[in-house]
């Protein structure tokens, strides 16, 4: 692509995807967004293209949420443009996002925990056959869709009439993402889905974030997680403080720069000259600076 360095990230590392990538799909320029004063993005530029995993970093606060909500027409953007298939859009609800095929899963996803799996899967968009005033809801086309599309994404569920309530909180995820492949989504915004997830049920959850890019969607995978995003990302994008701290493909960073990026050597070490004004913390039993940008501290309690 031609440019993705836009006034407003010059402090950033920014890494150009090379020439052999798509059209983005959803593309920021310089996108900022402030609160009355607060001002929550600045400067982010990122593009999200077909068949690829872009993945959002940044600890609390960076501005994840406020970046989605932009892109999924909860927000507006107050600075720079937003762009859907090259043309500036400015979305003033979730719904025209979704018309342009852009589909959120919010981590505290919304359904009803004691209507059967495949309910869910139709909530707000039911299948109905029969002329009006009679028409009805077509159940059975609705149990079979749904089978089908969970079993095209490779999730297999024992019985689709138990409430939704009953899987966990992975298997509740995959539901959301194939729902949203069935419903012809283009691109997939994913806000943190594996954050309140065990090691395995994030391993299922990272299964079928590939599986949806592999099915041609553009996928924006939001985490704290470096580990999780190095396994599925084609693309990172760090946030710290609302601005973008780094933006690199995959080819241009390792994990171990991925994380020490998300890690903050250089603020951990000014906490550390915090602490060590604080009485009751040793900071001589912290980690060192050195230590602090080295690859994933393994047993920072460990005397020495
Ligand atoms: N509606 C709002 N009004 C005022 N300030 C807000 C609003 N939403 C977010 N902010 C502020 O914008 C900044 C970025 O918030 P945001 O929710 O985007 O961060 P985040 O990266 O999603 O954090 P987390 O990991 O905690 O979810 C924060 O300082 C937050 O306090
Ligand atoms: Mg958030």
């Amino acid at each position: 692509m031609a440019t993705t360095n836009e006034p407003g990230t010059q402090s950033a590392v920014v890494k150009d995807t090379g020439p052999e990538a798509g059209r983005p799909v959803v593309e920021l320029r310089g996108a900022g967004k402030a609160y009355g004063n607060i001002r929550a993005l600045h400067g982010v530029s990122l593009q999200v293209r077909p068949g690829e995993v872009t993945c959002v970093l940044g600890d609390n606060g960076a501005g994840k949420s406020t970046l989605i909500k932009i892109i999924s027409g909860l927000h507006q953007h107050s600075e720079g443009e937003f762009l859907v298939d090259g043309e500036a859009v400015r979305f003033t609800t979730p719904r025209q996002a979704l018309d342009r095929g852009i589909a959120t899963v919010y981590q505290d996803l919304a359904t009803v925990p004691l209507m059967p799996v495949w309910r869910n899967f139709f909530l707000g968009s039911e299948i109905t056959r029969g002329p009006w005033p009679v028409r009805r809801l077509d159940i059975e086309a609705m149990k079979k869709t749904a089978d089908e599309e969970l079993r095209n994404m490779g999730i297999v569920l024992d019985d689709l009439e138990q409430p939704i309530g009953t899987l966990s909180g992975g298997q509740r995820q995959c539901v959301a993402i194939a729902r949203a492949v069935h419903f012809g989504a283009r691109v997939l915004i994913l806000d943190e889905p594996t954050a309140a997830l065990g090691v395995k049920q994030s391993g299922v959850v990272l299964k079928y974030i590939a599986a949806a890019r592999d099915r041609g969607l553009g996928v924006i995978f939001i985490t704290h997680n470096p580990h999780h995003a190095y396994m599925v990302g084609d693309h990172f994008s760090v946030l710290r403080l609302g601005t973008m701290e780094l933006s690199a493909a995959r080819s241009e960073v390792s994990l171990e720069e991925l994380t020490n990026h998300m890690a903050g050597g250089a603020e951990l070490a000014a906490l550390k000259h915090e602490l060590a004004q604080v009485s009751g913390v040793d900071v001589e039993e912290l980690p060192e600076e050195e230590d602090l940008t080295a690859p994933v501290p393994a047993t920072p309690e460990g005397k020495s």
